[in-house]
């Protein structure tokens, strides 16, 4: 769904396609949280194009099933791709991860996979930090990981496994002034992720987290418009580029796939290095 940015290209993204890899994923289920744009949105893409069936929810419900829409016909073509369902689901609701995983199994009889992407990434000086920017901050990126986890592992038990992955960021390693409630709710994620794995490993659900760096979507759409900023933000990347959404869902495919299967409780960056600088 990114594609079309390869034209402006601010950091020189690399969004050429990769090739399928791990055909036992096809015919499986997963739920993928703030699908509804960016990330997100190029998971349920890339994941159905390679067989898998997806229920995506956002906060933004319409944009969520427009999402489902356009997906469902660019795949129209592809021989065995699975299907998009997207709904509105805020994850600072635990109801709403139940609803998430009752609309897979309604869709699809089964769940596998479940995907805590949502995420918001706010602003401020840390003596301006409002109760509502921490409590939202931490409701979506941390409790939003909570709660999706909950619902995923109480259907995973039922049936023998599972696996999730939560979307953490290079921010839980670093320390950058006015980031003080995004980058500590990531640290958090990162932690909690090893949690939740000696917690549900003897039940066969793995547990991983992701920490991307800079990715071209949205969320970073401020350091691309800003040469300066862009500079500033490259000189911190080894690689000296940003990342595409389909470089994360590459370990996020690997992550998922049976190929990941005695890999539990890590965190992989995909940062162009970036965690070191
Ligand atoms: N883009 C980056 O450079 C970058 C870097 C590190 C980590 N991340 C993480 O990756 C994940 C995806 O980021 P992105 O760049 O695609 O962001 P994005 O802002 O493009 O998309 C985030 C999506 O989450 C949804 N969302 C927000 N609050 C929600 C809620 N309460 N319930 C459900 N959905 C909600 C939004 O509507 C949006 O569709 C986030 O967790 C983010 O923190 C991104």
């Amino acid at each position: 769904m990114t594609d079309e940015r390869a034209t402006s290209n601010p950091g020189r993204v690399d969004f050429s396609p990769l090739p399928a890899l791990n055909p036992e994923l096809s015919g499986r289920t997963v739920v993928v949280t703030g699908a509804g744009r960016g990330m997100g949105a190029l998971f349920v893409e890339e994941l159905a194009r390679r067989g898998v069936n997806a229920v995506g929810g956002d906060l933004d419900g319409d944009a969520m099933a427009a999402v489902a829409e356009k997906i469902n016909a660019n795949l129209s073509g592809v021989p065995d791709a699975g299907r998009v369902v997207g709904i509105g689901a805020d994850v600072t609701d635990p109801a709403a991860h139940d609803a998430m995983a009752a609309k897979a199994l309604e869709e699809f009889g089964r769940l596998d996979m479940w995907v805590n992407n949502a995420g918001v990434f706010p602003q401020a000086e840390f003596t301006d930090i409002s109760p509502d920017q921490l409590a939202m901050t931490y409701g979506v990126n941390l409790n939003g990981v909570v709660y999706g986890g909950q619902t995923a592992a109480r259907h995973f038990r039922t049936v023998g496994g599972g696996v999730i992955v939560n979307m953490g960021s290079v921010a839980a390693v670093r320390a950058r002034v006015t980031r003080a409630t995004y980058n500590s709710s990531k640290a958090a994620v990162k932690h909690l992720t090893t949690c939740m794995s000696v917690e549900l490993g003897p039940d066969n659900i793995r547990v991983n987290s992701i920490a991307p760096g800079f990715i071209d979507t949205e969320m970073t759409r401020w350091v691309q418009e800003d040469p300066v900023a862009l500079d500033r933000a490259l000189s911190t990347v080894p690689l000296r580029r940003l990342g595409a959404p389909i470089e994360v869902f590459s370990a996020l495919y690997f992550l998922l796939s049976d190929s990941a299967r005695y890999i539990t409780g890590t965190n992989i960056p995909v940062d162009g290095g970036s965690q070191h600088v």
